[in-house]
């Protein structure tokens, strides 16, 4: 029987190889928001790694809304040009297609690098800067408290996610995935337990819905049309009183309304106290849910280790297609094509290791 996994898929006019996607991940590598050969050689690989898309890791719309001082950035004339070098070497070599994922830190940013500094907050002297979130509720015990974005505010970031959009498209991005999980600053504004703001942008599942649902208008607006855009959300925060995947299915309609192609369903990140029952595919009855309530092709993510499972979460409409972090085996595409008897791409430069 034929592989569900390795079955085409076509969103708008992209058609992509088969239902196997590179999730997004930071890399901590840029410098002022630019790419750097690291990232040559982390993108790269996955280009000639047969999974069907790769999506960069979150790249930051505005200098502060970087989660760390290395987190890639598109906010600068300097960040398009670093990234039109990484983007050229992508597509002569693989046969991948590339999406960008746009984001916001908000209250989660001025952050060290994970491997200095654990990641804590940076320090006065370390060149912190200030994050703005929806409210001024800092993330957790030890993390300075953010500025909440005013109207003009609120009008400043939407500019940049759509000025980024603009540089992505001059770029060639074939996709661009809108970062509204893991607690970052469209998810603050989902989330209750983060939005305690009094006027439209708070309060009501709908005004707290209203400005990442204007970002993703505003960004589609901008975006080609026959390009497909997608979003990450949290399906629920793992806490009580926060976002639920209630939450997350009229989230996913009305964003279906606005003409989103597909919804990458994670979850948690917003509040330290979470409490995740993690386990093999922990997050695919979320994907299931929203894919059958709100009628949204959706992306399932988290603890998708085998082929077996990927190739059922697909063949049996759980999703239309997973995602995997893939950075301890970039040739995970290959491997599950071996073993499900179907054809990956490999470049003909490595033809000859194909079992
Ligand atoms: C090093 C690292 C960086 C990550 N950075 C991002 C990111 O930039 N954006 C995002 O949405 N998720 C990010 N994630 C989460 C992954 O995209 C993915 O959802 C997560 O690793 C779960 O998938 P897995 O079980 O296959 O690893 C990151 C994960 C890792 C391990």
């Amino acid at each position: 029987m034929k592989s569900a996994l390795f079955s085409p898929f076509r969103l708008r006019d992209l058609n992509l190889d088969n239902r196997i996607a590179v999730s997004p991940m930071c890399q901590y590598s840029a410098v002022d928001g630019n790419a750097t050969d690291w990232h040559l050689m982390h993108l790269g690989q996955y280009s000639v790694s047969g999974a069907a898309l790769v999506v960069t890791e979150a790249t930051a719309v505005e200098s502060r809304g970087r989660i760390s001082y290395g987190d890639l950035g598109l906010y600068s004339d300097d960040n398009e040009q670093s990234l039109a070098r990484i983007i050229k070497f992508f597509k002569d070599y693989g046969s991948a297609k590339i999406g960008i994922q746009l984001a916001h830190s908000g209250r989660k940013g001025s952050d060290n690098l994970p491997w200095k500094g654990n990641g804590k907050p940076l320090g006065v002297n370390e060149g912190a800067w200030k994050t703005v979130a929806p409210s001024a509720v800092s993330f957790g015990e030890g993390v300075p408290a953010p500025w909440a974005l005013d109207l003009n505010g609120l009008a400043e970031v939407k500019k940049a996610f759509v000025e980024a959009a603009v540089r992505a498209s001059r770029l060639g991005f074939d996709l661009i995935e809108l970062h509204s999980a893991h607690g970052y600053l469209l998810h603050q504004f989902l989330s209750p337990l983060s939005n305690r703001r009094t006027d439209e942008y708070g309060g009501t599942l709908t005004n707290r819905m209203r400005f990442p649902l204007e970002v993703f208008s505003a960004v589609r607006g901008v975006w080609p049309a026959k390009k497909p855009m997608g979003i990450r959300v949290s399906a629920t925060d793992y806490y009580p009183g926060g976002w639920t995947i209630t939450d997350s299915i009229v989230y996913a309609s009305e964003l279906k309304k606005l003409e989103c192609d597909y919804m990458d369903v994670s979850g948690g990140g917003l509040v330290p106290g979470q409490q995740i029952p993690l386990g093999p595919g922990y997050q695919v009855g979320y994907s299931e849910i929203i894919k059958k309530e709100a009628g949204l092709a959706t992306m399932a993510v988290g603890m998708i280790t085998t082929a077996g499972q990927a190739e059922e979460i697909i063949s049996s409409g759980k999703a239309d297609m997973v995602a995997r972090g893939m950075l301890y085996d970039p040739r995970w595409a290959w491997h599950a094509a071996g073993e499900l008897k179907a054809e990956a791409k490999y470049p003909p430069q490595y033809l000859r290791c194909k079992p």
